[in-house]
C-alpha cells in the first residue's frame, strides 16, 4: 500500500530529525552543546511589571532588576528612586 509506505518513510524521517537534534537542552539553553544562553528577555513572554524594573538575562535564566537611578527597597521590595537627602 502507497499510503502504509508513505507514513513509514514519515516515522523514519522525524526519528532521523530527532536523532540529529542528539539532546534536549534544560530551559534557558539551547544550541547543539547546550551551551547557548538563551534571552528570556529577548525570546520569551519574560516581562517586568513592577514600576521601574526591568528584565535582566542571566545565564539560563532571567530576572528582574531595577532600573538605572533605582534600588530595591528591601522593606517594600519595590524599585524606588535614589532619594537625594
Ligand atoms: C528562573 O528564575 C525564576 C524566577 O527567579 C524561577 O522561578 C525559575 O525557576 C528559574 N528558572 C530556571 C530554569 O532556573
Ligand atoms: C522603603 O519602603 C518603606 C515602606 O514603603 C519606607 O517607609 C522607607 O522609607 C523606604 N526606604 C527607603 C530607603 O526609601
Amino acid at each position: 500500500m502507497a499510503i502504509n509506505l508513505f507514513v513509514d518513510v514519515l516515522i523514519v524521517s522525524l526519528e532521523r530529525i530527532i536523532l540529529f537534534k542528539g539532546c534536549v537542552c534544560d530551559s534557558g539553553w539551547s544550541g547543539v552543546s547546550c551551551d547557548v544562553d538563551i534571552d528570556e528577555c529577548k525570546d520569551y513572554q519574560m516581562t517586568c511589571n513592577e514600576p521601574n524594573t526591568r528584565c535582566l538575562n542571566t545565564p539560563g535564566n532571567a530576572t528582574c532588576a531595577c532600573n538605572v537611578g533605582y534600588r530595591r527597597n528591601s522593606t517594600s521590595g519595590l524599585c524606588e528612586g535614589m532619594r537625594v537627602l
